[in-house]
């Protein structure tokens, strides 16, 4: 079904490998709309809980758009270029009702780290390298980067890394708060899936509702207050609050996921 792409699941997980090694799972036209179709399968997949991305091999997670795709662009090529991939992937993932977790498992470089930024959490393994080298090319990061990357660590910070399209090691990337986690690159997936594991033992309405509040306050134009309220109250109609309050006072764990 897939030419670009590896889609595995396992306990109510969904793994999403980029799988362009050669070309170090850059991301074409074709990927980017394969990664869009197994998102959306997985998040309509009632036996799905979590996706994880992450790239094939040992060197890359994504180093970035395919250069060679758009090397010859115009204006408005580019422009759609950036305006299509936000909304088929980037601003997609972001807005997910389930969470994504990004296990970088090397270089992500350009759209790379922005599909990694516009997932909920990242994981990196120590041998990763993240950057946005876009001005290198004498274009910008268009894949959300000028935007996620202030958000992460700062703008002084985001301003520095794009304008010098330098390359920060896994631990900066850490200390930074642009990663989560590091470990070592054989324990990657492991504690990538650790972490899906006990996201799974909460509720998934639950779990939508919290994506849609957090998301709310990175949004033009609206009170992330007000969607709280309103997430909070669409909580308790439904089956998993029931489950959940009943479970605590029954002292016992919530089955949300029969
Ligand atoms: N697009 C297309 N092909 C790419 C690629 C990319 N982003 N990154 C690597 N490749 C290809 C190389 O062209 C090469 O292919 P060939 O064997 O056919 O020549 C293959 O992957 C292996 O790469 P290298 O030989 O360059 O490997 P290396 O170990 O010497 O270097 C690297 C690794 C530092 C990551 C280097 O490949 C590199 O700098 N890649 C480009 C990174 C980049 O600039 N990313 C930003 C892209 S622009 C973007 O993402 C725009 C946006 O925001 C929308």
């Amino acid at each position: 079904m897939y030419k670009n792409i590896v889609v595995e699941e396992k306990n109510k997980i969904n793994i999403i490998t980029i799988n362009r090694p050669k070309q170090l799972n850059a991301l074409n036209k074709d990927t980017i709309e394969e990664l869009h179709t197994a998102i959306k399968l997985a998040e309509d997949n009632l036996n799905i809980g979590v996706i994880i991305l992450t790239g094939a091999g040992e060197k890359s997670f994504v180093a970035g758009a395919d250069i060679k795709e758009f090397a010859d662009f115009t204006i408005s090529q580019g422009g759609n270029l950036a305006k299509k991939g936000q909304e088929l992937l980037f601003t997609y993932i972001e807005n997910c009702s389930k969470p994504i977790i990004a296990a970088i498992n090397g270089f992500a470089l350009g759209g790379g780290l922005e599909l990694a930024m516009c997932s909920h959490i990242r994981i990196a393994s120590s041998n990763a390298r993240m950057g946005l080298p876009e001005v290198s090319l004498g274009v910008i990061p268009g894949y959300g980067g000028t935007q996620r990357l202030a958000q992460l660590v700062g703008r002084g910070k985001a301003n520095e890394m794009v304008f010098t399209a330098g390359m920060i090691k896994a631990d900066e990337a850490l200390r930074l708060g642009l990663v989560n986690h590091v470990v070592e690159y054989n324990e990657l997936m492991e504690k990538t899936e650790a972490i899906a594991l006990s996201i799974l033992n909460n509720s998934g309405s639950a779990i939508a509702s919290a994506i849609k509040s957090i998301n709310a306050n990175y949004k033009e134009g609206v009170n992330g207050y007000n969607i709280e309220v309103e997430e909070f109250g669409k909580c308790f109609g439904t089956s998993d609050f029931k489950e959940g309050t009943k479970a605590f006072l029954e002292k016992r764990k919530p089955n949300f996921r029969k």
